[in-house]
């Protein structure tokens, strides 16, 4: 099961790997919450695994205490796993608020991170998964990890040697890349028409949601073709409406700002 507005990319991960994946919605209403009954209807006794992002992208979205308290409900009455994206972990815009699932001993849980967020090194390709959960199920999904992570072959050495020098320079892009973040919410607060559009609630990650009136494929071609601004409408994440529009938060912050006044332009018939 995976979530349904998420990253694009899960369901084509998912067929490459002989996986189905089944949705689940998550629903807005103040905040981006797990719409339970989605997820319910959908599992079948073939139904393996629950997916969460968290802080999900692009919705920015943590999960909640009590959503983790009825998830692991869920997974224990279907004999399900749960695996839990936490690559944006530590971009929340409130540390208070932000919930992992590392510490998750009702289930068997695995929580996935890696440098390509916590470094903002993509490229460089190295991830991790922290287990936890009942003990005996722990120790036989460890032995079938190894052999996974021992058939797609090793780490780069190179990475490895590097990786306790990059770690130690964490908090200082983490810094610049949250402080950008925050500058860049700042900005469209300040510039949105709150008339046409709104900034959806965002409690952590790269990426803010506006929903606007009027946003059509047309209105997408015609920001791109006469004033050279490059949007993700919604439904390239799956959004069940088509007024969702996907901005990244790492854009540098004059050049954001600008994008949005064209945008405003645009959408007052400029
Ligand atoms: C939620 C989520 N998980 C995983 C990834 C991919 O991470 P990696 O580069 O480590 O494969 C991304 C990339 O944007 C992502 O948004």
């Amino acid at each position: 099961m995976c979530p349904q507005p998420s990253y694009p990319l899960f369901s084509f991960l998912g067929d490459v790997n002989d996986v189905r994946m089944v949705p689940y919605r998550l629903t807005y209403a103040a905040s981006w919450r797990i719409d339970f009954d989605s997820l319910e209807n959908s599992i079948t006794d073939s139904t393996r695994a629950v997916l969460l992002v968290n802080p999900n992208n692009p919705t920015g979205s943590f999960i909640k205490r009590d959503e983790i308290e009825r998830l692991n409900g869920i997974c224990q009455k279907h004999n399900l796993v749960i695996m839990s994206d936490e690559v944006f972990n530590n971009y929340a815009i409130d540390d208070e608020e932000k919930l992992s699932l590392i510490n998750n001993t009702e289930v068997l849980t695995f929580v996935l991170s890696g440098l390509s967020k916590v470094l903002a090194l993509p490229q460089m390709k190295l991830a991790w998964i922290i287990m936890n959960g009942p003990h005996d199920q722990m120790k036989d999904a460890y032995s079938r990890l190894e052999m996974i992570a021992d058939t797609y072959l090793s780490v780069s050495t190179p990475v490895q040697n590097a990786l306790v020098h990059w770690l130690s320079l964490r908090k200082e892009i983490q810094n610049d890349i949250r402080n950008r973040i925050e500058d860049n919410l700042a900005i469209i607060e300040k510039l949105l028409d709150n008339h046409i559009s709104t900034l959806l609630k965002f409690e952590g990650g790269w990426s803010a949601v506006l929903r606007f009136n009027g946003l059509t494929d047309d209105f997408a071609y015609r920001l791109l073709d006469q004033h050279k601004v490059y949007i993700h409408p919604g439904y390239f994440y799956d959004f069940d409406e088509a007024s969702y529009c996907v901005l990244s938060l790492l854009t540098p912050t004059n050049i954001l700002a600008e994008g949005l006044e064209r945008i405003l332009k645009c959408q007052n018939g400029g």
